[in-house]
């Protein structure tokens, strides 16, 4: 039902179905969610330990910072950069600190897109993104990835998708939800693609730092210098350094649009909190000692939960995700859609996944699992379905 106080924007976008099933989930007591890509970890201690140091010390901790962020924080994230990909950048001119990506990405979105520009995305794609694209009264584009060719992208299909509205091209490497790790040689294809059509390519990256032993495939296209003017690079701490309620990330943007986003940012949140990019200093600048363990561990739980899927082929197909941490399983039992399937699941089963279809129509009869949770809440889950299945 239409609500007359509700703009034409925010009617037309749908609440994520991933924080959808999360509420639902919270109403369930004792239920087993798989839903939401939350680490089960803590923020790690050394940046616990530094801002509890400089919650005392510092007599400007309770203050607004500058909008585009604390200049040691920039400048850490610039050194950061160059560290991971090669590219130079100035703290000043290409560095804005962000409360998370999430925010990072509407502002950008917003200025990027007039009513009916587009946006392509792959197909499964993160969920929010598609709002976020609709909410700027931009239209997405889906870039259909291949199943049947372990969720791969046809690079050569791009330029068909790309129109005199196109502005931009968002891309997750490793994929959320399907784990997939784009290749050098495609990511420099796209880029170049990019290039030739004049449209941006967002790099939305929370999970560069969950490859498992497929490191030595994994591509930063933010490491191309030729694609300065035409990429953005997002890095999220959400994930890495297990502080998504921190609400921080940084952006790494052509010189040209700082002053454009600094607009949006400015008019939305002011700035990003500073607690949190004094949390983020320490992040940068202190050795990262937690991220060995966090993947030993998210390795184990991708083994655990492909085991548990391997243990019932007639009710999930699946390719194994190569990086993240989430598994997007086809459904082979009778089902009518992936929604009424997951609801349905969560209401008699007491376990929580987000419906496929969220992500794009070609995550429709699937179901995503995010594996970041403790290794029992993997059990359970599994343990219900199968009880549940095989009634
Ligand atoms: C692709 C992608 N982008 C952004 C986010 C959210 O990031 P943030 O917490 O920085 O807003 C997520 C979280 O699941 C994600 O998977």
């Amino acid at each position: 039902m239409t609500n007359p106080r509700v703009s034409r924007a925010v009617e037309n976008i749908e609440l994520s179905a991933i924080k959808e099933m999360s509420m639902r989930s919270a109403r369930v007591e004792g239920a087993a969610s798989l839903a939401w890509g939350l680490p089960s970890f803590r923020t790690p201690q050394h940046i616990r330990r530094a801002v509890a140091e400089r919650l005392e010390a510092d007599l400007e901790i309770g203050k607004y910072a500058l909008p585009d962020g604390l200049p040691a924080l920039r400048e850490a994230a610039a050194k950061t950069h160059l560290a991971k990909t090669g590219v130079e950048v100035d703290p000043d001119r290409s560095v804005m600190i962000t409360a998370g990506n999430t925010q990072g990405m509407n502002a950008l979105l917003h200025v990027l897109l007039d009513p009916g520009d587009e946006v392509i995305l792959t197909d499964p794609g993160f969920a929010s993104h598609m709002q976020q694209v609709r909410l700027c009264g931009g239209e997405t584009v889906f870039w259909g990835m291949d199943e049947s060719k372990g969720w791969s992208l046809d690079v050569e299909a791009l330029p068909d998708l790309v129109s005199d509205k196109t502005k931009a091209l968002i891309l997750v490497s490793p994929s959320n939800p399907t784990g997939t790790i784009f290749s050098e040689a495609e990511l420099r294809r796209i880029g170049q693609i990019a290039v030739d059509h004049d449209f941006l390519i967002l790099v939305d990256d929370p999970y560069s730092h969950f490859l498992y032993e497929n490191r030595p495939r994994y591509f930063n296209l933010a490491s191309v210098p030729a694609l300065r003017d035409h990429l953005v690079y997002l890095f999220t701490f959400s994930k890495a350094y297990a502080m998504s309620g921190w609400r921080l990330a940084y952006m790494i943007l052509p010189e040209g649009l700082k002053q454009a986003v600094l607009k949006v940012h400015d008019a939305t949140i002011i700035c990003t909190p500073r607690i949190s990019q004094v949390a983020g200093l320490a992040a940068l600048t202190e050795e990262p000692v937690h991220l060995e363990a966090f993947e030993t561990i998210l390795g184990q739980r991708r083994s655990l939960i492909c085991e548990r899927l391997d243990a019932v082929p007639e009710l999930f197909s699946y390719i194994k995700p190569e990086g993240a941490y989430y598994v997007f399983p086809k459904l082979l039992m009778a089902h009518s859609d992936s929604r009424d399937f997951s609801i349905r699941l969560l209401e008699d089963a007491r376990v929580t996944v987000t419906p496929g279809r969220a992500f794009g129509p070609a995550g429709e009869h699937h179901v995503r699992m995010a594996y970041c949770v403790a290794e029992d809440v993997i059990n359970s889950a599994f343990d219900r379905i199968e009880a549940h299945f095989r009634r």
